[in-house]
């Protein structure tokens, strides 16, 4: 097997996009277990909390065939007593093939990746990235409008904090969006050096009421509290955005509203029952996609 690291979404080109939809489609009608990856450990290393990242990453292995080890906090592995994270990855190469990773500093899936001999699988690294999510987020807008290009997006919400942000702005890269929205509370806006380097331009948007007609996605991310530096900053903008029942109103037939999750107060939850909210219909396909994405790793490399 070729090592192929996924530490960002730009490790991965358009065709790599779509060649994992086709698997996750495939994937998607199974039932049962699977051997593409049987004898094979994968290593769930979360020094993070999660809940679907984590769940769905497991259940897509163990529908592979494969064994799936790991912790999930800090707390229960030995960088409690001081051990780090090199020798964390180190020892985590000799049990197993493939190693997913979520850690609270940007930066250290890249890390690990230049000392692991086993592939480096990026599940959220600080407010850096989360390329898996956007994946995720990318199949969920393709399985709607069957395409991901000519379509208006529409980013709500804590933009220079959430990691799926920056995951997905870079996604979007390999596709030709219309229009991308970026519509932030004004301490939130997303970071520049994201920003600058991307091969489209964006349109920042004070008041969502101003674009929300024109938009087929609206993406939506809670504030990433544990991110703040100061408490005080973090109370001054957490409830500065929700998005309500009236403000849907005034979205396109057929459009989507998607978050990553979880979901906080941004979203209200009368919103959960309109037929905008895909949320968790996006979280769904959390496991087809990982499947996918696990059996394009070892299998192709
Ligand atoms: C996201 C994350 O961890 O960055 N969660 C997820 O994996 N779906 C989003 C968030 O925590 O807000």
């Amino acid at each position: 097997m070729k090592l192929r690291h996924i530490i960002s979404s730009l490790d991965l080109k358009r065709e790599d996009y779509f060649s994992i939809f086709e698997y996750a489609d495939k994937f998607a009608n199974v039932k049962g277990k699977l051997t593409h990856l049987e004898g094979k450990v994968l290593a769930l290393a979360f020094f993070e909390p999660s809940t679907r990242t984590a769940q769905s990453f497991q259940t897509a292995g163990i529908k592979l065939g494969a064994n799936v080890i790991g912790f999930s906090s800090e707390e229960s592995t030995s960088v409690a007593k001081g051990e780090n994270l090199a020798d964390t990855v180190r020892m985590l190469n000799n049990y197993s093939d493939c190693i997913i990773m979520r850690h609270k500093f940007d930066g250290a899936s890249l890390f690990a990746s230049e000392i692991s001999e086993v592939p480096i699988i990026n599940a959220g690294d600080g407010k850096h990235e989360h390329p898996t999510q956007a994946i995720i987020d990318l199949y969920t807008v393709y399985k709607v409008f069957n395409t991901i290009d000519n379509l208006n997006f529409g980013l709500l919400g804590d933009l220079k904090y959430a990691r799926t942000v920056n995951s997905l702005l870079r996604a979007l890269t390999r596709f030709k969006p219309k229009r991308v929205f970026l519509i932030p509370p004004p301490q939130l806006k997303a970071r520049k050096e994201i920003v600058e380097e991307l091969n489209y331009q964006t349109i920042e948007v004070e008041n969502p009421y101003d674009v929300i007609q024109e938009i087929d996605v609206l993406y939506v991310t809670r504030i990433q509290k544990e991110r703040f530096v100061d408490e005080v900053e973090y109370e001054k903008v957490k409830e500065s955005y929700v998005v309500d029942t009236k403000l849907v109103e005034f979205m396109k037939k057929g459009s989507i509203i998607l978050h990553p999750l979880p979901r906080v107060n941004e979203i209200d939850r009368k919103v959960d029952k309109l037929a905008q909210a895909k949320y968790f219909y996006q979280a769904s396909l959390g496991v087809p996609v990982r499947m996918g994405l696990l059996y394009k790793i070892f299998n192709e490399g």
